[in-house]
């Protein structure tokens, strides 16, 4: 199941260069299970055809407030409060001013005025005079007073080739919001989490260095996973090529040292931490500064350990909550009990990367949650996002007992 399955959206395209973004975004609604309805203006047309649009969302594109041929006489109304959720993406400076001033007077913005603020989030892209300029500035206001979202612009190079402030936020922003609007709660309001994600990197010289497969993509759910849930999230990574929403503190570590340092200055202001990391145990005891040449002989590397980051957390508890992963791949269960003893940890959850559908670079996860007291649950294949969301309910249910016994 996707994280956006049996839920709503209605896209609302309006006529920008960066309607050719709003595709991106399509697709990655579309692979989180949303149903998707786009809608565009007469202008959206001249920049992306309806048929890429269509072929993504595997529905009709919306245009017409009459369509010839069809009766349709609510479906401005229909529509609009079928949506969960409504994005105008990109939103231009026309469509603000016209939302701003109670126009309606085409299919878009007739159904923008049913659906209301509540629901529906902007995210204006435009050149930056025009995004500075005091109407455009004032309209936003007005809107965000009446309860409208938005994902504000961000600064870069611009379709004109001026540098400013006017580019459409990131797919990753836009995404995070949508995700809060859906999915939001305030369950683990108060708490600070800190999540661990991806590989660590040890360089054996400039260009060459030891690592593992990690895709980061089962920590960085977790921490989406925490901070829709209303957690202060912080997320250190190694090197991935994924990048979070922008409601997380974000750190990227390339080396198990340096994952233990960011980690031990977050750990005294933290109540959670969740180690998905995979980390290196071992790293080159000598660095070369240059490139090893290549000779006739066989050579070879020597490796030191490196410091066993949760193990170091474990023995500094004062009543946190440690989680754990353990990669197996024999006797799972028997090592995941001795990790999450030896680590002084409260959950461990533990997979074998050998099992179909689980491990590192895939989009699913078959994992194992072992607690303290040994209870095992086994999970079938699931999400990455699902299994987080298992992992977040476990979790909330050890916050909720620690408060209980106070
Ligand atoms: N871990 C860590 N620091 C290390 C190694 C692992 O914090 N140097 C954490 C991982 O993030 C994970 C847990 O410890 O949450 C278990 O990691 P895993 O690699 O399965 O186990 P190891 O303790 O490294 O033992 P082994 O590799 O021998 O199975």
């Amino acid at each position: 199941m996707g994280l956006f399955s049996n839920k709503k959206l209605l896209v609302g395209v309006t006529g920008g260069i960066a309607a050719y973004k709003t595709c991106e975004l399509v697709r990655e609604l579309r692979k989180e299970e949303a149903e998707v309805q786009i809608v565009m203006t007469k202008a959206a047309q001249k920049f992306v055809a309806p048929l890429t649009f269509e072929t993504l969302s595997d529905r009709e594109v919306l245009v017409e407030m009459f369509p010839q041929s069809k009766s349709v006489a609510t479906r401005h109304v229909d529509v609009a409060q079928w949506a969960d959720c409504f994005v105008v993406c990109p939103a231009t400076a026309n469509i603000l001013g016209k939302v701003a001033a109670g126009i309606a007077d085409d299919l878009l913005s007739t159904m923008i005025m049913v659906a209301g603020g509540e629901k529906t989030i902007f995210c204006p892209a435009m050149n930056s005079n025009m995004y500075a300029n005091p109407i455009v500035q004032r309209n936003i206001e007005t809107l965000q007073r009446l309860g409208y979202s938005f994902v504000s612009p961000e600064w870069g190079e611009l379709a004109c080739h001026a540098e400013g402030l006017g580019r459409l936020a990131s797919l990753e922003r836009i995404l995070g919001k949508i995700k809060h609007q859906l999915l939001g709660s305030e369950e683990l309001k108060g708490v600070r989490v800190l999540v661990t994600a991806g590989p660590t990197q040890e360089p054996i010289d400039p260009v060459r260095f030891i690592t593992n497969a990690s895709s980061g993509k089962m920590g960085f759910a977790l921490a989406e996973a925490a901070a829709i849930r209303g957690a202060e999230v912080t997320l250190i990574s190694g090197p991935t090529n994924l990048r979070p929403s922008e409601d997380i503190h974000f750190r990227e570590v390339r080396t198990t040292e340096q994952m233990y340092e960011a980690v031990h200055e977050v750990y005294p202001n933290t109540d959670v931490v969740i180690m998905a990391a995979a980390v290196s145990d071992y790293r080159p005891s000598v660095y070369s500064e240059h490139k090893l040449k290549k000779s006739d002989n066989s050579i070879v590397l020597t490796l030191e350990k490196n410091p066993d980051i949760l193990a170091s957390l474990g023995k500094n508890k004062n009543g946190r909550i440690l989680v754990g992963f353990a990669v197996e791949t024999t006797d799972e269960l028997k090592h995941g009990k001795q990790k999450l003893k030896a680590k002084n940890l409260d959950l461990i959850v533990v997979n074998n990367p050998k099992q179909r559908g689980a491990g590192f670079a895939t989009d699913t996860n078959v994992v194992t949650i072992i607690d303290r007291q040994q209870h095992v649950e086994s999970l079938p294949k699931l999400s990455k996002p699902e299994v987080a969301q298992h992992i977040l309910n476990r979790i909330v249910e050890l916050i909720f007992e620690a408060k209980s016994k106070k």
